[in-house]
């Protein structure tokens, strides 16, 4: 195996996108476009990665950290143009280049692994990833003749209309010999109709050159979409949405209707658990074994433990220890730590607090900044009133409380363990341990009330 590196173009503004975001940037099924690229190119294993990126691309810089290295297209002349600028750090390395458009979210590592050693196979100074489109417009055409095999490459823009008939298309991967494809640049030209310095144009002059130029064919028509507008975005998403819900499901975890469930490119799922319809799964989420994820459920960088049971709910940023349920209709706000067999009912929201084993919070409750022990039982209607207009406050409640409905308990305050709390209490402050704090106005009888009422009208 001789040296690999990858040329990752990702420079482009991307104008047909009509968007302040950089093209590349656009997130496919939550992960950016270059994200998904460059994490293939990974898992075929680089001895470097280097991505061209333009001016005010810090994004992608940011995004993609230490993972490639950088160089920059200050102005964006074209596919070849850009490849070009990597001279500086490749020019004279004796090896094989693989060069990825940033914006083909769908390519897979095999397909760039059976590229490389096809050409490594051949010795070609130049093989071209093609497909078959059905409806090859915008995309260039491979153009072939009988005695030559690949002669050249006609962008959409500038073919005849011969050659726009043509089915096979460049996907805009390609894999090349370094040398040759660095001298090879130097001689491409802007003489067409969108005057930029083409990449596609080293195939046409290798050939001239008399070198051994390839093709190999994608199966799949699906892993070459380019992404250069919203509606392909939208494809790219449909065909990443599929291949990781197939991927969940051939490792044991039911998902009722696939075509309606979105899980991101990062998430984990143990086994035998069932995700329902209308559930999104974002970011670093991990769900464990046999959960339930009930219908409509939106979990956001979350963990979720073995056995939970989600019902129509939404988790930020927030723990679900095992055996714990939630919902319908409540919501765990960030820093939120549910403990083991935590029960959290309808209509119940909880913003950074840890809640212990077994405490139950069924109905309609607002808990923030609070730290509650186990065994505790809030009861229906109760508000953790932790902001003062200007601070937040905290509110501790020791194991095996029982809080009654309708409480308000003022922060910062305690209620200490094994406490009882009256409902309607309005709790200012410490309530001690083995206590009953009942703070209400008594309840006063005022005796034929209503006949006194019916004299004076
Ligand atoms: C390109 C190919 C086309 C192929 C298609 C596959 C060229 C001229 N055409 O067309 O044959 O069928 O991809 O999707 O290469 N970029 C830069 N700097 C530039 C211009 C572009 O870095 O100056 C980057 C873009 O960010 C993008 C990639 O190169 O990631 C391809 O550019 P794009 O404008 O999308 O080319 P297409 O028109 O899609
Ligand atoms: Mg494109």
């Amino acid at each position: 195996m001789s040296n690999r590196y990858a040329v990752i173009l990702a420079a482009g503004q991307g104008t047909r996108m009509k968007s302040k975001l950089y093209k590349v940037m656009h997130p496919v099924m939550g992960k950016p476009m270059v994200g998904h690229v460059v994490d293939q190119a990974q898992i075929v294993g680089m001895d470097q990665i280097v991505t061209v990126s333009g001016v005010g691309a810090e994004t992608v810089q940011d995004y993609l950290g230490d993972k490639s290295a950088y160089v920059l297209q200050e102005e964006q002349l074209g596919t070849a143009h850009a490849v070009k600028q990597a001279s500086s750090v490749l020019k004279d390395k004796e090896g094989t280049t693989l060069v990825i458009c940033g914006d083909t979210p769908l390519l897979t590592a095999e397909t760039l692994e059976g590229l490389i050693e096809f050409h490594e196979k051949e010795q070609a100074k130049a093989t071209v990833l093609t497909a078959y489109a059905e409806n090859p417009f915008g995309y260039g055409r491979v153009i072939r003749t009988e005695e030559e095999g690949v002669t050249k490459i006609v962008e959409q823009k500038d073919a005849t209309d011969e050659e726009a008939k043509v089915k096979e298309i460049n996907t805009g991967t390609y894999c090349f010999d370094n040398k040759a494809l660095f001298e090879a640049l130097e001689l491409v030209k802007n003489e067409n109709v969108q005057g930029e310095y083409y990449l596609p144009d080293v195939i046409e002059i290798l050939k001239k050159q008399n070198e051994l130029v390839e093709a190999y064919q994608l199966a799949n028509m699906d892993e070459a979409l380019g992404v250069n507008d919203r509606v392909a975005l939208a494809q790219a998403n449909k065909v990443m949405k599929e291949r990781i819900n197939e991927k969940h499901m051939r490792n044991g975890v039911s998902i009722i209707d696939p075509s309606n469930t979105y899980i991101e490119s990062d998430v984990q799922i143990g086994q035998d658990t069932t995700v329902e319809p209308g559930v999104y799964l974002k970011g670093e989420t991990t769900i464990g074994e046999e959960a339930f994820i009930g219908a409509h459920s939106v979990i956001v960088d979350s963990t979720v433990g073995d056995r939970v049971k989600v019902t129509s709910s939404m988790l930020e940023e927030s723990i679900m220890g095992n055996d714990s349920d939630i919902g319908p209709n409540s919501h765990l706000r960030p820093q939120t730590v549910l403990e083991e067999s935590v029960h959290i009912g309808n209509f119940v929201e909880i913003k950074k607090a840890t809640v212990g084993k077994n405490t139950k919070i069924g109905h309609l409750t607002y808990v923030g900044d609070a730290e509650l022990g186990e065994n505790i039982n809030v009861g229906c209607g109760t508000i953790f009133v932790n902001y003062d207009g200007k601070n937040k406050h905290k509110v501790i409640v020791g194991d095996n409380s029982f809080i009654g409905c309708n409480a308000n308990l003022i922060a910062p305050v305690t209620v200490e363990k094994n406490a009882y709390i009256a409902a309607g209490s309005t709790i200012t402050d410490t309530v001690p341990e083995n206590s009953l704090a009942i703070a209400r106005a008594r309840q006063t009888i005022k005796e034929s009330y209503f006949t006194k009422m019916k004299q004076k009208d």
